[in-house]
This record gives structure tokens, C-alpha cells and sequence, in this order.
């Protein structure tokens, strides 16, 4: 029974990172981290569902369920600072996890991380598809609906279904393009990062800073809508399950300290790449939803493009931003797919090296010193997934498997706390145990929030996860290995 909670000690994980052939490239800095942040949060959920949040739950309040949302972040952000300072590996959350908690929990998170990075890079290709698709019917080029939806759906009456649809040929493609660059080099990936996150920031705030002069303040009165006399229908109820849809937006700060061993000076850099790029997404999320429902009323925010529609209830004066809107999406929405990818095959990587999954996704290209197996099969599984599958199956998922990662994270610090007092850490969690508890109970309450058919899809997930682990994974584990061995 031990052996599943033997766990890893700190220093052990630091001292393998940096020796043999699974070296990878430290090229990034503080503003590449950061960047990287950016990159992986600003994507689907400002630019989609900012407006279902206040169209149905929220109203104009929906800037109160951002703030309540990015709060919530901050308390797993601090705790994530801490061990990525600490424990500067590319396992995150599954390699704190092997140090704190044993190597069963190491595993349940470390597969749960797939539902938050592959399944999320899959869901936002799905996203941006969709925006392709819209973009080129506007400039008059028409994409047959056969060659860019799912051939599969999903609804309650009749089950899993066939749509007719061939292939959602648009998300394979991105999907490709970022697997290409991402077996190319750490370096290529963050400087296409890079540019695509200075045209989005460029777009959001074009939108806030020239939206705001027609905002009409009567649209944000009430600024909080009676609630409907239903739980979650305005009303503080619906601030709260508006804040639970909007923080899929905040996904993506945690992929930062997956890109540890890449990072120049880790110790240093870590909690700023988290914790600013967190609090940048913060402040313009806050901004862009305020402006948003001051613009048009927020009933009529129900749309797939809601910003566009902001643009368009502004009059002529801004037409002209609609389309540069657009583009500002699929550029942002593709660096939200790079960065999600990344996390996952540095997370593959991770574990391959401590032999919980076959030694072949350890492997590093001997020329771009990336982890290319890990890399082509993250970008194979994920293409399939976004080629065949529709957006709703995927969302959700996306966002309990990050929930309880954080969960897990901000336990790890209480724990790391007691085992490990005098272990070096050169970023420390402030008012522990105050702030790790309050991440557990912000993660809870937001798991609680999602619909029994996601825990569902959850359960299933990590049902198969454990078959793995117990027919494969244990046996073949390194630390396993070590402590056996003669
Ligand atoms: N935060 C990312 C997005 O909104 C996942 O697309």
C-alpha cells in the first residue's frame, strides 16, 4: 500500500531536471513567461462567453463574476508561484504533486491534467474554427458546412449522433500548425507567442479604449438583474454561476510553470510569469466586460461573437474594428491552443521520465531540444478530438480538470508546509494557511456549480486513468524500480 504514496523528494526532481539526455532548452525569460501567460489565458472565454454569462446568468454584474472568478485564481496562482519557484520542473501540478502527496495522486493529477491541456487545446481549436469560418463568409469566401463541423454530436434525446459533417477540416489545421512549431523549438513557439499576443492585447484594447466613449450608462442599470426566481438566473445567484462559466477565461496561468525547465531563472521568473500575466487578463477582462455590457443590453449578448456585437451597437464609428475583432480572435485563440499544447507534452514529459508512461515520450529531439514524441502524440490525439467532436462535449471538462488540479496544488502547499518547513522556497505563498484553503474552497465550490453529467464524464475519465496506472503505470515506475532493486 506505501508505495503508491512513496513520494519524490524536491531535490531529487530539481537535481534530474538539468542532467543527461532529458535536457531541455532554458531560453526564457521574465517576459517571455509572462507573454506565455497572456498567451494561454486571453482566448475563447473573453472573446465567447463573456457575453452567454451576462446574456443568461449575470447582466452587466458579469464584471462583478470576473473579479469574483480572478480572485479565486489569484489564491491557486500564489500557491502555483510558490511550488514553480520551489519545484522548477515541467510536470507542474503532477510533479508537486509527486513530491507532496505520493505517486498515486501524482498520477490521478497528472492524467486529470489531460482533460485541462489537451482536451482545452482540442476545445479552443473547435473555437477557432469557428471564428475562421465566420471571418471568411465575411470576406466572401464560403467553407462548406461538411468540411468545417463536427461528424459527431451529442444531446440529451439522441445520445451521440451523426451530424452528416465530414470533418472539422479548420481545427485540424491549426492543431498541425502548432504541433509543426512546437517540435521546431522552444524559442520559435514563444516568439509566435509572442507577436500573436501583442495583436490580441492591441484588439482588446482598441475595443476598451475607443467602446468606451459610446458606453450608455442606462445599460448598466440594474447592475445586478433581480434574480428570475431560479437559482443561477441573475440576482447574486447568477453573479456566482456567471463567475463559474467566466473562469474558463482565467484557464492558462498555470500552464506558465509547466514551461519551468525552460525558463533562465526559474526561482525568479516563475511567480512573475504567473501571477502578472494573471493579473494583466484580470484587469482588461474586467474592462472589456464593462465596456461590452455598457455598449449594448446585455439580454442581447447571447451570441458566439458577443464583442462584434458590441461593435456593431456603436454605430458606424467603429465599424471598422469589426473585422481587425475578428482576427485579433484567431490570433489569440491560436496562441491559447500553443500554450495549452505546450503544458501538455512538458506534462507527458514529466511522466515519462519518471516511467508512469512509456520512455519514448521523454525522448528529446537531438537538434530542437523539444520533447517531439510527446509533442506528436499530444498533436495527433488532440487533432482527432477537435477534427470529430463538438465544442459543448469538450468545454466543461476543460474546466473541472483545472479546478481540481488547482484543488490538489493549493493542498500541496499546506502539506509541503508541514513535511518540507525548511526547504528552500524563493517565492512563499503569503497567510498560509488562509490563501491554499481558500483556493480549495473556491475550487470546490466551482466543481459543485457544473452540471452531474461533467462528473459524470469526470469519474469515467479517471476510472480509466486508475486501470492504467494499475495494470502499467506502477509497475513500470522509476521510484518503483529504485526502491526494488537490489
Ligand atoms: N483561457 C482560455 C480561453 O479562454 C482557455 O480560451
Amino acid at each position: 500500500m506505501k508505495r503508491f504514496f512513496r513520494t519524490k523528494s524536491h531535490l531529487q526532481l530539481i537535481g534530474e531536471a538539468d542532467s543527461g539526455e532529458h535536457k531541455l532548452h532554458r531560453v526564457l525569460g521574465p517576459w517571455h513567461l509572462t507573454l506565455l501567460g497572456i498567451g494561454g489565458i486571453i482566448g475563447a472565454g473573453i472573446f465567447v462567453l463573456t457575453g452567454q454569462a451576462s446574456a443568461m446568468y449575470a447582466g452587466p454584474a458579469i464584471v462583478l463574476a470576473y473579479i469574483i472568478s480572478g480572485i479565486g485564481c489569484a489564491f491557486a496562482g500564489l500557491c502555483y508561484a510558490e511550488f514553480a519557484s520551489m519545484i522548477p520542473v515541467a510536470g507542474s501540478a503532477y510533479t508537486y504533486s509527486y513530491a507532496t502527496l505520493g505517486e498515486l495522486f501524482a498520477w490521478i493529477i497528472g492524467w486529470d491534467l489531460i482533460l485541462e491541456y489537451l482536451f482545452g487545446a482540442a476545445t479552443v481549436a473547435v473555437g477557432w474554427s469557428g471564428y475562421v469560418v465566420s471571418f471568411c463568409k465575411d470576406i466572401g469566401v464560403i467553407i462548406p458546412a461538411a468540411l468545417c463541423n463536427a461528424p459527431f454530436a451529442y444531446d440529451e434525446k439522441l445520445g451521440m449522433h451523426l451530424t452528416g459533417a465530414i470533418l472539422n477540416v479548420p481545427a485540424v489545421a491549426v492543431v498541425i500548425f502548432v504541433t509543426v512549431l512546437l517540435v521546431i523549438g522552444i524559442r520559435q513557439s514563444a516568439t509566435f507567442n509572442g507577436v500573436v499576443v501583442m495583436i490580441k492585447l492591441a484588439v482588446i484594447l482598441l475595443f476598451v479604449v475607443l467602446g468606451i466613449w459610446y458606453v450608455d450608462s442606462a445599460h448598466w442599470k440594474p447592475f445586478i438583474p433581480a434574480n428570475t426566481g431560479e437559482y443561477g438566473h441573475f440576482g447574486w445567484s447568477g453573479v456566482l454561476r456567471g463567475s463559474a462559466v467566466v473562469f474558463f477565461a482565467y484557464i492558462g496561468f498555470d500552464a506558465v510553470s509547466t514551461a519551468a525547465q525552460e525558463a533562465k531563472n526559474p526561482q525568479r521568473d516563475m511567480p512573475i510569469g504567473i501571477l502578472l500575466s494573471l493579473a494583466i487578463c484580470g484587469v482588461l477582462y474586467v474592462l472589456v466586460s464593462g465596456v461590452l455590457t455598457g455598449l449594448v443590453p446585455y439580454a442581447q449578448l447571447n451570441v458566439p461573437h458577443p464583442i462584434a456585437v458590441g461593435i456593431d451597437a456603436a454605430g458606424k464609428g467603429l465599424a471598422w474594428l469589426r473585422p481587425l475583432v475578428k482576427l485579433g480572435a484567431i490570433a489569440g485563440l491560436s496562441s491559447v491552443i500553443l500554450v495549452l499544447m505546450l503544458g501538455q507534452t512538458r506534462i507527458f514529459f514529466s511522466m515519462a521520465h519518471d516511467w508512469l508512461l512509456p520512455r519514448g515520450f521523454a525522448l528529446i529531439h537531438p537538434r530542437f531540444k523539444t520533447p517531439y514524441v510527446a509533442t506528436v502524440i499530444t498533436g495527433g490525439v488532440a487533432m482527432v478530438t477537435a477534427g470529430l467532436f463538438p465544442i459543448g462535449i469538450l468545454g466543461e471538462l476543460v474546466s473541472i480538470g483545472a479546478l481540481l488540479a488547482f484543488a490538489m496544488v493549493c493542498a500541496g502547499v499546506l502539506v509541503m508546509r508541514r513535511t518540507k518547513p525548511e526547504a528552500h522556497r524563493p517565492f512563499r505563498t503569503p497567510w498560509v494557511p488562509v490563501i491554499p484553503l481558500l483556493g480549495i474552497l473556491f475550487s470546490a465550490v466551482q466543481m459543485a456549480s457544473l452540471p452531474l453529467d461533467t462528473w459524470i464524464r469526470l469519474l469515467a475519465w479517471m476510472a480509466l486513468g486508475l486501470v492504467i496506472y494499475f495494470t502499467y503505470s506502477h509497475r513500470s515506475s522509476r521510484l518503483h524500480h529504485t526502491h526494488t532493486l537490489p
